[in-house]
């Protein structure tokens, strides 16, 4: 089993990187992997766009993505052309399939391509779930030094597709590097977004000890917001930056004196003035810290109105972030209906009939009428 496929490496080590004529047409698609790879949010959606897009421009079966998690190795994507069948998640591998993907990652293996019907026992050929007649190739993905995991190509024997040839190497070198080069980046991007969420958490922690019904304020309207993002299809990233936004909306009541958040009553007119600038205090501090800038419009605008009546910059309509609109309708429900020390709670119906009444004045009517759609009832209302 120490038999490696060097011959890629030696083809393409001496420097004569030719381009073989039947993979030039196939060329162009390569810039649509790399948009497909800038594009995407997590692994798990990065691999399964990459297998759908590698099965489709290699004119293959099967691709399988397999990745290195500490020692233990995940399929995050598997898509089949024939099926058609596509797998997305995060299933862990047979224990004797982590043992070949080992062989292959190690740093003494220098093969860029492995063929399983060469290279694999019958009994690993099982445990990697290779039926007997079918062609399977495995390409170690690496970033420098950094073992990434394993990308597998397949054809089903009798299938119409074509079979990976020497012409197709090249190619497939180059899917290997991008592929790589993205999970390693995704990865480091991950990294860095569990760093900003415990930002997050330290700052509606902070929140918390200053204000301490903003908190669980900020948390009901995350999840109602993770609704509303959810009906308008926003990304995986506007979402989280639209909950968090929603979680740290009041952070700039931080910057606001003790006698004046704490008030047990209405506020008068020099007390507004200063209770008023906390979306722009708010929106500073998010625009420091390294991950949160993206929250900042939000933050800032979440007290606009559409007819322009809001605060702090008279923003009308769609001149407010979609998310900032979002947040005002979330907001003033859940103040709504928790009440405060000198105001008696509404009900999930007074609520509504409030928000109705100033949806095209404070509120965007489309997101007011999305909001009573998803929910209507007051079992509708998560916490
Ligand atoms: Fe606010």
């Amino acid at each position: 089993m120490s038999q490696y496929i060097d011959s890629i490496s030696h083809q393409y080590s001496t420097g004569e990187r030719t381009v073989p004529p039947r993979t030039k047409e196939k060329w162009t698609g390569l810039s649509d992997l790399s948009h497909f790879l800038m594009g995407s949010d997590t692994m798990e959606d990065l691999a399964e766009r990459a297998a759908k897009y590698i099965v489709d421009i290699l004119s293959i079966d099967y691709c399988r993505i397999v990745l290195q998690e500490g020692n233990k190795y995940y399929c995050k994507a598997s898509y089949s052309r024939t099926y058609p069948y596509s797998v997305h998640g995060n299933s862990r591998e047979p224990v004797a399939a982590e043992a070949v993907y080992s062989r292959m990652l190690s740093h003494n293996a220098s093969a860029k391509l492995y063929l399983a019907h060469q290279h694999l026992t019958t009994q690993e050929k099982i445990s990697l779930g290779i039926s007997p007649g079918e062609q399977s190739w495995f390409i170690p993905l690496r970033a420098d030094t950094l073992q990434i995991g394993v990308l597998i190509l397949g054809q089903k024997s009798g299938s119409d597709g074509e079979l990976l040839d020497e012409s197709s190497y090249y190619l497939v070198d180059l899917i290997a590097d991008q592929l790589s080069n993205a999970f390693l980046r995704t990865q480091l991007n991950n990294r860095l977004e569990s760093l900003s969420i415990e930002t997050v958490l330290a700052l509606s922690k902070t929140l918390e000890t200053r204000d301490s019904p903003s908190s669980l304020h900020g948390k009901r309207m995350a999840i109602m917001s993770e609704r509303l993002a959810a009906h308008y299809k926003f990304s995986v990233r506007e979402t989280r930056e639209l909950c968090w936004a929603a979680l740290l909306h009041d952070i700039g009541k931080i910057g606001v004196e003790d006698v004046i958040l704490r008030k047990p009553g209405p506020l008068d007119d020099d007390e507004w003035k200063v209770m008023k600038t906390h979306p722009e205090i708010g929106a500073q501090i998010v625009r420091g810290v390294s991950g949160l800038e993206n929250l900042a419009p939000l933050i800032l605008s979440h007290h606009e109105r559409v007819d322009g009546r809001g605060y702090p910059l008279g923003l009308r309509r769609d001149e407010i972030p979609l998310g900032a609109r979002i947040l005002a309708v979330v907001d003033s429900y859940t103040a709504m209906t928790e009440g405060r020390p000198y105001r008696k709670a509404r009900t999930h119906d007074e609520a509504i009939t409030e928000i109705k009444k100033n949806s095209g004045e404070m509120y965007d009517p489309e997101v007011v009428s999305t909001f009573v759609e998803l929910f209507d009832k007051e079992s509708d209302i998560p916490l």
